[in-house]
């Protein structure tokens, strides 16, 4: 009898120990790297989209490189109101295609943020 008193005790323990567990695992879940608002960082973010998306026609000697060379960070800050234009305002670039609603806010908040290397 006595055996059984422990036992049932220590199954009740350890089911309130999984409900605890999985309610902290619940709350502390990470804010996804998308979210509006969340710091948007060049080389981790930015600069994907970038290569991706207008490296093609922006490095040296391409199409696009007599407008815009794209050489990395230094070139986006340093044309950064033309860039602005095209991508947020006029939304002409990229050229020929739209970037996603996701890449455009990144984009948006990182001018926002101040640029942030
Ligand atoms: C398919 C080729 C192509 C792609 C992709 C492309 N561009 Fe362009 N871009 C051009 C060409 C060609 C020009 C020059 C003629 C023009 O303005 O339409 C240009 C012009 C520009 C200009 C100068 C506009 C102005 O008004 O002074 C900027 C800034 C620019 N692009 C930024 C970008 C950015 C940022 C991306 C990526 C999100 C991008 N482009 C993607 C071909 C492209």
């Amino acid at each position: 009898m006595k055996q059984r008193k422990i036992s049932a005790g220590m199954v009740l323990a350890y089911l309130l120990l999984m409900a605890c567990t999985k309610k902290q695992a619940e709350e502390f879940k990470p804010e996804a790297p998308e979210t509006p608002g969340a710091k948007v960082s060049y080389a981790a973010v930015i600069d994907p989209i970038f290569k991706a998306r207008c490296n093609g026609c922006h490095s040296a000697g391409r199409s696009g490189s007599v407008a815009w060379t794209f050489s990395g960070l230094s070139s986006v800050t340093a044309d950064a109101d033309r860039i602005k234009n095209a991508v947020l305002v006029k939304k002409s670039m990229p050229l020929g295609g739209s970037l996603s609603a996701t890449d455009l806010q990144s984009i948006k908040d990182w001018f926002d943020q101040g640029m942030q290397p």
